[in-house]
């Protein structure tokens, strides 16, 4: 059920049962981090394998020491400067941290999420809520409450509906080696605004036998209609006469007979639009009844860098 009811998520969570929450990046499939059964239901409802780590999300960072440990300056330094925002640091984990949150590993991811109802929410509990994006494993992020309702319908008793989500792109992961950082997931918090804090930062690029993150897997964030990922779109729509195809562009209209539906990002070119727009796009056009899409290669700079990211997943087989 959509609702708005902050109570009856408290009721339900504390039931061990889960719920959908809004948060400036995705939606998430949220329960009790702290109960091995709640969390066990996360990986169910999502067909989760147990081996992909949940994030666990508090309300401020004095919670932090209550989940990790050994937390490097750095973090502390990232955590203080994006957080509440789309900043998801990994750290040694917390004793408190059930194992099945971070399967198996040492290691716990953690976030602040950015969203009023959401951190009403976390405060109001007295455990964090683990909550991977509330989409079955591998298909397009939700970035509003009727995403999720059409993707569990009525196997969620709360959604909560906190409104369309402003990022749009699930946050950025940044890990630790040697008391450093490490980027391991592009998202929405840029590259560049993380450098303007610590220095030039390094990457774990992605490796499908040995994924560190798995929304580094190589297909994740997949429409199910075949998509088609280029910089050269009007060549590439010719090569496929007699289809209906629908295209996903970044600023610009393409006019062409063959096109039956135009999902433009942003009209004025402004990437944090398009970031903004992605998912809802993609699943439109998914519902379109297509026999391809094809998108365009977005500008590879700031936010640009991780839709492109997201793009090139969507489009692997
Ligand atoms: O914006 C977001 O991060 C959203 C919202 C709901 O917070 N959440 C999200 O969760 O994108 P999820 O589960 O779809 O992606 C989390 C990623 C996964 O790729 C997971 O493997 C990685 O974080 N991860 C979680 N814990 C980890 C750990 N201990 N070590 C390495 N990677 C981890
Ligand atoms: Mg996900």
């Amino acid at each position: 059920m959509i609702s708005d009811s902050i109570e009856l998520a408290i009721k339900t969570l504390k039931q061990n049962e889960l719920i959908a929450i809004p948060t400036e990046t995705v939606y998430g499939l949220a329960g009790n981090a702290f109960s091995e059964e709640a969390v066990n239901k996360i990986f169910s409802l999502k067909k989760r394998p147990l081996h992909n780590p949940l994030i666990v999300h508090i309300s401020s960072i004095h919670y932090l020491n209550t989940i990790a440990i050994n937390i490097p300056d750095k973090a502390l330094q990232l955590a203080q400067k994006f957080w509440p925002g789309s900043l998801t640091l990994i750290l040694d984990k917390h004793p408190n941290v059930p194992y099945i949150v971070t399967a198996g590993n040492e290691k716990v991811a953690i976030r602040v999420p950015n969203h009023p109802l959401t951190l009403e929410l976390l405060k109001q509990l007295t455990f964090p809520l683990a909550a991977p994006s509330a989409n079955p494993f591998g298909s397009i992020s939700p970035t509003s409450a009727k995403h999720v309702f059409d993707y569990f319908s009525d196997q969620l008793e709360v959604i909560l509906d906190g409104g369309n989500c402003i990022s749009g792109i699930e946050s950025t992961i940044v890990g630790f080696e040697n008391n450093e950082p490490i980027i391991y997931r592009l998202g929405a918090l840029s590259i560049e605004d993380i450098e303007k804090e610590v220095g030039p930062i390094k990457f774990k690029m992605k490796n499908d036998q040995t994924p560190i993150a798995p929304g580094m897997l190589s297909r994740h964030y997949s429409p199910k209609t075949e998509t088609y990922l280029t910089n050269k779109i009007k060549s590439l729509i010719n090569t496929f006469p007699n289809k209906k195809i629908g295209v996903l562009v970044f600023s610009i209209t393409i006019i062409d007979s063959q096109i039956v539906h135009t999902e433009v990002l942003s009209k004025d070119g402004c990437l944090e639009e398009a970031a903004k727009n992605l998912y809802a796009a993609l699943h439109r056009l998914d519902e379109k009844d297509l026999d391809l899409i094809i998108a365009e290669i977005m500008p590879d700079i700031g936010i640009g860098k991780a839709v492109n990211d997201r793009l090139q997943r969507a489009v692997k087989k």
